[in-house]
């Protein structure tokens, strides 16, 4: 595995190797590496001839007030995980390396970036867009691979490649989690006992609303009411930031799940602020 930490030096050696004609895949990443990660890196490297992974804590998506600066790091024992996962080339740039002083050209995605966690980081998804986009300008990948755990993160990124006509096929894979349920998050790692035992509820409350749409097409307000119940009852630590039942690519609300719906949460948990998803009548 190469370790390259040059934005110059990796751009030309993406580039050799697409002259050569190989399949590029490339992972973007904060570290601190879970299977959430992994598994993305498996189905790449299983699909693809080299497999790129950026392991980069973005500032511009961090609001001034979150958590930047704890943002857990363990620069060695990322090594060794891609290592593990037959990762050929890991990118490890600096903010300096990737943000020059006088930095001022951003890619934003408004229409899909401005309710769900859009609400309440306002400027995060600018960040996103901006960093994978220039990450894709680097690394010129063929495919590359994201989570559903950040649905709306994964929208955007579809709809910035179809919008900027860049030749790249974005693939969403599944969700990992935790045997109790809990999306498995490198935030998780701010959870208390109790915070963490009461976090597997997250999930279960999703299982709870997609029982409740399996025979009826119940309306939206009445899921919500129920998961807001179930939440407050289950998880008395939590401050529940949104239940939302989303159109699964516009991502605007919808009041009847009568069709596909993605019902999407985020809670406050401790320091943690825990976001996690289901479709709803999917194959329906
Ligand atoms: P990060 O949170 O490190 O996540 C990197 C990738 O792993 C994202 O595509 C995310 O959706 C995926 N992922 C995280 N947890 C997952 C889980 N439990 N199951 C499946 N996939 C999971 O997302 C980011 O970094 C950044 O915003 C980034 C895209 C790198 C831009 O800075």
């Amino acid at each position: 595995m190469k370790i390259i930490r040059d934005v110059h030096k990796l751009q030309q050696v993406c580039l050799d190797l697409r002259s050569q004609g190989l399949k590029i895949a490339l992972v973007p990443t904060m570290g601190c590496f879970h299977e959430g990660h992994l598994s993305l890196m498996r189905w790449a490297r299983q699909n693809c001839d080299q497999l790129i992974v950026s392991l980069f804590v973005n500032p511009t998506q961090f609001a001034p007030h979150e958590d930047l600066a704890a943002y857990p790091r363990d620069l060695e024992r990322d090594k060794d995980l891609a290592q593990k996962e037959g990762v050929d080339i890991l990118f490890t740039p600096g903010t300096e390396d990737l943000y020059l002083p006088g930095h001022s050209t951003w890619v934003e995605v408004p229409d899909l970036a401005r309710n769900l966690c859009g609400a309440s980081r306002p400027t995060h998804f600018r960040g996103v867009a901006t960093i994978v986009c220039k990450l894709f300008n680097l690394t010129l990948p063929h495919v590359a691979v994201f989570g559903q755990k950040d649905w709306q993160q994964l929208t955007i990124i579809k709809r910035m490649v179809r919008d900027l006509n860049l030749p790249i096929d974005v693939v969403g894979r599944p969700i990992v989690r935790e045997p109790d349920g809990l999306a498995m998050s490198s935030r998780n790692t701010y959870l208390s006992l109790t915070e963490r035992k009461q976090a597997c509820f997250i999930y279960k409350g999703l299982l709870m609303a997609q029982t409740m749409v399996k025979d009826t097409h119940e309306q939206a307000e009445t899921i919500k009411r129920a998961l807001k119940e179930f939440y407050q009852k289950n998880i008395p630590a939590g401050r529940i930031d949104y239940i939302e039942l989303v159109h699964p690519e516009q991502l605007t609300p919808v009041s009847l799940i009568d069709q596909p719906t993605l019902l999407a949460v985020a809670i406050f948990l401790g320091k943690a602020r825990l976001i996690d998803n289901i479709l709803l009548r999917g194959k329906g």
